[in-house]
């Protein structure tokens, strides 16, 4: 009755920015991440009569209202496929800053998924588990698989087709870097799912998004597959800005850019004049990831440190499924 999992945080290539169903959570496009080694969530489920309500602790903190309650209908959904009653106590810590555009959710929800399904004695496929995952936080069906994912938007309405599998597995490009820059730890004002229904409702260019992605998402699983990263650097970088002009174009206005993240970015295509070829994707926050292969990583990085805005750098590659470990948390 007591599980616990962790899973990695991912960071798409090819963005996730708008639903078809927003209860469900089905996109309206596929995307395309990597998941990243050393940025994870831990998460320990149990499931007892002697919990009288679901009870959410994230990074030590007691966690009530609309977050509890997100956690809680996950565990319905579980419950409900595992016919059981019972009420559940979570407890999860990550290794990185909540809400601040790291994919916290998208690892928090897949390791509680995993975990939850396990505590309570299901066995599941990652296709299920995915199904499952995605109705927590769509992104969290990428975090089940290691290396390099895509999330296959579906066409059904059930949304028993919309699930991730796994493009490639993390050995297959270990040369491939994500320098992480953490510009502020401040938590977003704005959340994805919010952000993501305004752009849908009223951005002007979101049908442009939608007209363009689909190009871009057979340009990322070739960069992958033929490990060209020069094809997949340049289309993870203007993937990440039309997504980010539909979200300006919203009204109101989502800007998640601080003047710290331009200057990143500015000093990203810097190095790339230079001759350091690396190139930027940021997601609904301020900072900005940048993708490098490991022969320039080291220089990058002290380029990146050099820069006073920067409160953090995590170096990243490609990391591994998400799994059911030993250590539980209590
Ligand atoms: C910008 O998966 O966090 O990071 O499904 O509403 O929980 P919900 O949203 P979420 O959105 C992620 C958006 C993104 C792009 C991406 O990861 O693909």
């Amino acid at each position: 009755m007591k599980s616990t999992a962790i899973a990695n945080s991912n960071i798409a290539l090819v963005k996730y920015w708008g639903k078809r169903n927003e209860k469900l959570i089905l996109p309206f496009n596929s995307s395309i991440s990597m998941t990243l080694d050393g940025l994870y969530t831990a998460t320990t489920v149990e499931f007892s009569e002697k919990y009288k309500q679901d009870s959410l602790s994230i990074d030590g903190g007691h966690i009530f209202g609309e977050e509890l309650s997100k956690a809680s209908v996950q565990l319905d959904i579980i419950r409900k496929l595992a016919k059981s009653t019972l009420k559940g106590k979570m407890v999860s810590r990550s290794n990185f800053p909540k809400s601040a555009g790291l994919a916290s959710s998208a690892s928090g929800f897949a390791a509680l998924t995993l975990a939850a399904t396990k505590a309570l004695g299901l066995h599941l496929d990652r296709k299920e588990l995915g199904i499952i995952a995605r109705q927590g936080s769509g992104s969290a069906c990428r975090s089940l698989y290691g290396g390099f994912v895509e999330w296959q938007k579906g066409t059904l309405e059930d949304g028993s087709d919309s699930y991730a599998r796994q493009i490639a597995p993390k050995d297959h490009w270990g040369e491939l870097a994500m320098v992480v820059s953490v510009v502020t730890a401040k938590e977003k004002k704005v959340k994805s799912r919010a952000g993501m229904a305004q752009t849908v409702a009223n951005s002007p260019l979101y049908k442009a998004w939608l007209e363009t992605v689909e190009d871009d998402l057979v340009k990322a699983r070739k960069g992958i597959k033929e490990m060209n990263f020069t094809l997949l650097g340049a289309i993870a970088e203007m993937n990440c800005l039309k997504m980010h002009c539909t979200m300006v174009t919203t009204t109101p206005h989502i800007i998640y850019w601080e003047p710290q993240t331009v200057s990143m970015m500015k000093e990203v295509m810097a190095m790339r004049e230079e001759g350091l070829e690396c190139y930027f994707t940021i997601d609904g926050g301020p900072q900005v990831k940048i993708l490098c292969l490991d022969k320039d990583v080291k220089k990058i990085e002290a380029r990146v440190r050099e820069n006073k805005d920067v409160q953090k750098v995590y170096l990243c590659h490609a990391g591994d499924d998400a799994g059911i470990t030993k250590e539980d948390l209590f």
